[in-house]
Formats: C-alpha cells, structure tokens, sequence
C-alpha cells in the first residue's frame, strides 16, 4: 500500500503534514490512535487511516462534535476497519477513559476561536493523563495556541508550549501552515 500524502476530500492540513503524520503512524505501530477533531475526515483522518492500513493492525477513534461534519466524514469510513467515527465531544471522552491507555493522540481541534483557557486545560491535562509513556501527541495549528495561557497550578508553567516542554520531549515540527508540533510523553 502506498500513500503519497493525499486527501480523500477535503482536508485541512498540508501534503508534508500528512506524510510526516503517517510515518509516525507506520514507525510506532500505534493500537490505539484518538484524533480530536475530525472535520470532513479527508486531511489527517485519512493520513492515519492509511497508516493503520499499512500496519494492518491498530484502531483510530475519532471525534466530531458538528453534525455536517461528522455527516461527511463517517461515510468515507464506514467500511474501514481501523476506524471509528464519533459524533461526539472529545472532552467527554477524553474524561472518561482509564490512565495510560492510548499510544498516539492528533490534537487538531485547538484553533477554535471561543476555545477558552479552561478547555485547553482539559485536553492537554486529559491527553497527559491518557497517554501511555512513550506515546506521541501531535499537535496540528499549535502556532495558534503555543503563547495561551494554562494554568496547571504549576507556577513555573504558564503557556501551552512552555507547558508541553515541561512534561513531553519534543520531537518534530512542520510548519507549511501554522504549525504542526510533535511531542513524546516521557514520565509515568
Ligand atoms: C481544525 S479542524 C480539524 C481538521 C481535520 N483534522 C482535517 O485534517 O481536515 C477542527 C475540528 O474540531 C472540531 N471540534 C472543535 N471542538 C470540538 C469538540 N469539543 N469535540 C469534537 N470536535 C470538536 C470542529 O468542529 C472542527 O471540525
């Protein structure tokens, strides 16, 4: 199988984005991969469903919380058997599922203007929890988001990206569009 970064539809991400996102796909060998924000499911949706192909193993939940959206994405994968669409907000499944349980999370909903400080909070605080050590988070549109503020009651961390660099090593960024950061959990 070969993949050479194209969209299935639309995709909001660029061609080296998805290349770069599929090869963390096919090097770690995830089982279990989240995606916060499908959108129509063509850019990094596809990217990683066509890494869990080649892998021919690993599953990719992935979460819509717009109804037009998730209407145009989940007939592209019905049929995939890596990949499970949700119409569904990620905060509510970030919240409920167990510690140290997923190996690679794609963080693409962040560049939403009412998103507010605490939302952030959440995610990046459930994305920590969730990870198993060694799991990568990739953040797509991080140029957005890096100088917001989040409190984590940790004095010395006021900023997104001081707080990723804080707790995760960093291990790559693309920027053909603003800015897609990739990050390892280290720690327990
Ligand atoms: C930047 S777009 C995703 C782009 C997509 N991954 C791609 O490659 O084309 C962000 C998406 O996150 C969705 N979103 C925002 N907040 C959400 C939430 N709390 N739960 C689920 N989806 C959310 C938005 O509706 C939007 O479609």
């Amino acid at each position: 199988m070969k993949y050479s970064g194209e969209t299935l539809g639309y995709g909001q991400s660029s061609k080296e984005e998805r290349m770069y996102i599929y090869s963390v796909v096919v090097d770690s060998e995830p089982e279990l991969v989240l995606e916060l924000g499908t959108m129509e499911g063509g850019g990094t949706t596809y990217a990683i469903a066509q890494g869990l192909t080649h892998n021919n193993h690993g599953k990719l939940h992935t979460f819509e919380i717009d109804d037009n959206y998730y209407s145009k994405a989940e007939p592209k994968f019905r049929n995939n058997e890596f990949v499970e669409c949700y119409k569904k907000d990620f905060l509510d499944d970030i919240s409920t599922r167990e510690d140290n349980s997923v190996d690679m999370i794609m963080f693409d909903g962040v560049s939403m203007p009412e998103w507010s400080e605490e939302l952030n909070r959440k995610v990046l605080l459930g994305c920590y929890r969730l990870l198993k050590n060694g799991g990568d988070l990739i953040i797509h549109d991080f140029g957005d988001v890096s100088e917001i503020r989040i409190d984590t009651s940790n004095s010395k961390v006021n900023t997104i990206q001081d707080y990723l660099e804080e707790n995760y090593e960093f291990i790559n960024r693309i920027m053909t569009t603003t800015g897609l950061y990739h990050f390892r959990k280290v720690g327990t």
